[in-house]
């Protein structure tokens, strides 16, 4: 009888686990060859420039440093998605440091993604440079009944929040929405890196859009997760403030596609 009452307590378990964004959405890590052998140095430098990066991140939702000098030197990003609380902000960066020292350990060019932020280092400079050559895409598993339709809404969406992001004002971000009908709402968030200029950040977003018809293909939602933007629509609300006028339950279920 008693075993009855596990299952449940064990997928609302799992359940909360994704909800607190404690797991990230992916990450990378390599080893960068200049690199100093020196490797306590770098862990302890790693520590330095994390610890940083957290604090100054967790307050103003970004940040890009540098530590250490010439051969030692490590650059580091850290940022938030936009639209989240300076606790959640907070919180994710906190995750994504501890993370990203279990996952890399001491390697020297380390990234994680989670859906409320980024964070990353590297001993080369990439501080404002555009990089989409590493991408994870997270698709929803349905694929939308009216793709001709979808896509031409989709389209138009894009358009107009990508050129919201480029916005110097609006610092890489820009989101919205559009209903398709009277139950069915398409939800759409773009963000770059804030180190970007805006020419760069348009770059980025116009590689993640270009790059739908190979991961997104029709389906009912798709994130794209670069080192310089973040893209994702869906058909339901996911950025803040959380639109409440949705009435359609759509299937959130999405799998990752890591490329290359
Ligand atoms: C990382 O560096 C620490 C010292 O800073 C060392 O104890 C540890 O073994 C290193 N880990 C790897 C995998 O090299
Ligand atoms: C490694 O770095 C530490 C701290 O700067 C230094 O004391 C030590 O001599 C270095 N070791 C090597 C092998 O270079
Ligand atoms: C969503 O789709 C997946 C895969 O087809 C399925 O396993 C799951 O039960 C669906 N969830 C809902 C809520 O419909």
């Amino acid at each position: 009888m008693k075993t009855s009452y596990l299952v449940p307590l064990v997928l609302l378990f799992l359940y909360f686990s994704i909800a607190t964004g404690t797991d990230p959405l992916g990450n990378l890590c390599s080893e960068e060859s200049h690199v100093t052998s020196n490797k306590s140095y770098t862990s302890a430098k790693i520590d330095d420039l994390l610890a940083k990066l957290v604090s100054i991140a967790s307050s103003t939702g970004y940040a890009a440093i540098s530590s250490g000098q010439d051969q030692d030197q490590i650059y580091g990003l850290a940022q938030c998605r936009g639209d989240v609380t300076s606790k959640d902000c907070s919180g994710c960066l906190q995750d994504a440091a501890k993370q990203t020292r279990q996952l890399c350990q001491n390697q020297t060019d380390a990234r994680i993604w989670y859906d409320y932020c980024f964070l990353r280092y590297n001993s080369k400079d990439f501080i404002g440079k555009v990089d989409t050559a590493f991408g994870i895409y997270y698709i929803n598993v349905e694929n939308v009944m009216n793709p001709e339709d979808f896509n031409r809404n989709l389209g138009a969406l894009m358009n107009k929040i990508r050129s919201e992001a480029v916005v110097a004002k609006n610092e890489g971000l820009g989101k919205g929405k559009t209903e398709l009908s009277t139950f069915v709402t398409l939800y759409a968030l773009v963000q770059c890196t804030r180190d970007l200029a805006s020419v760069d950040c348009a770059q980025c977003l116009a590689i993640a859009v270009r790059n739908f018809p190979n991961f997104c293909n029709n389906r009912k939602g798709c994130r794209v997760l670069y080192s310089s933007c973040y893209v994702r629509y869906e058909l339901y609300p996911f950025f803040y403030p959380l639109d409440s006028s949705n009435s359609l339950t759509s299937n959130r279920t999405s799998v990752a596609i890591i490329y290359p």
